[in-house]
């Protein structure tokens, strides 16, 4: 026998960098508050249905007590040599109270175990990420009710295509993050259910109780497959696909406020706060944080690639592959929580460059539509009235004269149905405030979308 918890059936010792390859500790013990936890609700149940006595039970849950003091001043001390979490406090609590605490165990396997831990260790998170979520969109409805009114082109392929507002712009990603917040909603509901009762796979001799230890946890419901129970991991997956759902968004929004604070964009400026310099040139005023945020992106989906990749092929039911699935999760958590509170700060505290927003509207051909809609309207067939405003659009950029400032009987020339009511509505502000179809750019809309937005957000 080895002197390892499992070491009954083992007469070599592994040499310390074998141990070293096989331990979780070095980063399960962020799940220790979960596993003090689980076993007290485990506990508490084995006293009260009799399957240890209820004086053990005591003196288990007095010594579980104390090492969560110990933990929350700092003071438990882990080691590779006890592999996990699990197998550490084990021997934590065998010091403290001796070998009664070795009962804890009964009916239990680290299989249900851990992923009873697990499973709470993101319960216990989510909520978290849900509020960073909200503040996120709290600042873009902000935002876009101070800038429903602001008018920026809008882009496809990167080239401008119509006007539009800013305030519209930002409702977008209101939008998306709207998405975000309902898909880590629904994560709650697979993440929230209790897999400990299971032990290692097929259940339990033992008279159990796990609705009083579901009840004990807080869990809204518990897994009804002893199987299913420790080799589900779908609860992570959902986790780190919506994750990596979550920022693609930032990353596109990141994309865009880089292009944005350059020189020849120049519609945004980043609070200093959310910027950094160059060591060499004096003049360069980065958007780091946006580039890190993009980058970090790629962390996010290499997380969820991970796991789906260790979890392929697993035969039922626990594996050892499967220790390997609370790293990406703790660390694509840290990173999403950080961006979406990166992104909160620098979107309320930059600076927007309306005029210079709104110059770019002017003069750039982005009111072709307006005149090809206007022809439609007045009976021109729209594919004709689109070749015949395109020709003037060339002739426009021959002669480096806008559609606005193009005379009358130019304009009549090309098409007879042309009258001077056609300049009011070639104006930005007209094109904008034209789109008035459900869920277009005009400012009475982005008002009510913003109205709408409020609303979902007070609903929380
Ligand atoms: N450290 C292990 C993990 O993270 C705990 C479960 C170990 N179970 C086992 N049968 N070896 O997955």
């Amino acid at each position: 026998m080895t002197d390892k918890l499992w070491g009954g059936r083992f007469t070599q010792k592994a040499a310390q960098w074998v141990d070293q390859f096989g331990a979780s500790i070095g980063f399960d013990q962020q799940m220790a508050q979960e596993d003090l936890e689980g076993s007290l609700a485990h506990v508490a149940m084995l006293g009260q249905q009799g399957i240890i006595p209820a004086a053990d039970a005591a003196t288990i849950t007095a010594g579980l007590h104390q090492l969560q003091t110990k933990l929350a001043a700092g003071e438990l001390h882990f080691t590779v040599a006890n592999e996990d979490i699990h197998l550490n406090m084990e021997k934590l609590l065998t010091d403290l109270i001796g070998p009664v605490a070795g009962k804890l165990h009964t009916a239990r396997s680290r299989n249900d175990q851990v992923a009873t831990d697990f499973h709470l260790w993101l319960k216990h998170r989510l909520p978290e990420l849900l509020t960073a979520l909200t503040d996120l969109q709290t600042v873009l409805v902000e935002k876009a009710e101070a800038h429903a009114g602001t008018l920026m082109p809008g882009y496809t392929h990167l080239q401008h295509a119509q006007p539009i507002t800013y305030g519209h712009y930002l409702m977008a990603y209101f939008e998306m993050f709207q998405r975000d917040y309902e898909r880590f909603s629904f994560n709650q509901r697979h993440t929230d259910m209790l897999p400990l009762g299971a032990a290692a796979l097929a259940g339990t001799t033992f008279p159990i109780d796990r609705e009083f230890v579901a009840a004990q946890l807080g869990f809204d419901s518990l897994y009804h497959n002893s199987l299913d129970a420790v080799s589900d991991r779908d609860f992570a997956l959902e986790f780190l696909s919506n994750a990596a759902i979550l920022m693609q968004h930032l990353s596109r929004l990141a994309e865009e406020l880089i292009l944005w604070c350059t020189y020849e964009f120049n519609y945004i400026e980043m609070a200093d706060s959310f910027a950094t310099g160059s060591s060499i040139m004096p003049q360069k005023k980065n958007a780091d944080f946006a580039e890190l945020t993009r980058g970090k992106t790629g962390r996010v989906y290499g997380a969820l690639m991970g796991l789906l990749t260790t979890m392929k092929s697993l035969p039922l039911a626990y594996n050892k592959d499967m220790q390997e699935d609370k790293e990406p999760v703790f660390d694509a958590y840290t990173t999403v929580l950080g961006s979406v509170h990166i992104f909160t700060g620098m979107l309320e505290s930059l600076t927007v460059h309306a005029q210079k927003m709104h110059d770019a509207t002017v003069n750039d051909f982005s009111n072709a539509t307006e005149l090809a809609d206007y022809l439609a309207t007045k009976g021109v067939p729209f594919r004709q009235a689109h070749a015949i405003v395109g020709e003037l659009v060339l002739k426009g950029l021959q002669t480096h004269t806008a559609l606005q400032d193009m005379p009358l009987a130019d304009l009549q020339a090309a098409a007879p149905q042309i009258e001077a009511d056609v300049y009011a509505e070639l104006a930005p502000e007209a094109a904008v405030n034209r789109r008035t179809s459900l869920g277009g750019t005009a400012v009475a809309n982005v008002q009510r979308e913003v109205s709408r937005a409020k609303a979902i957000i007070a609903d929380r």
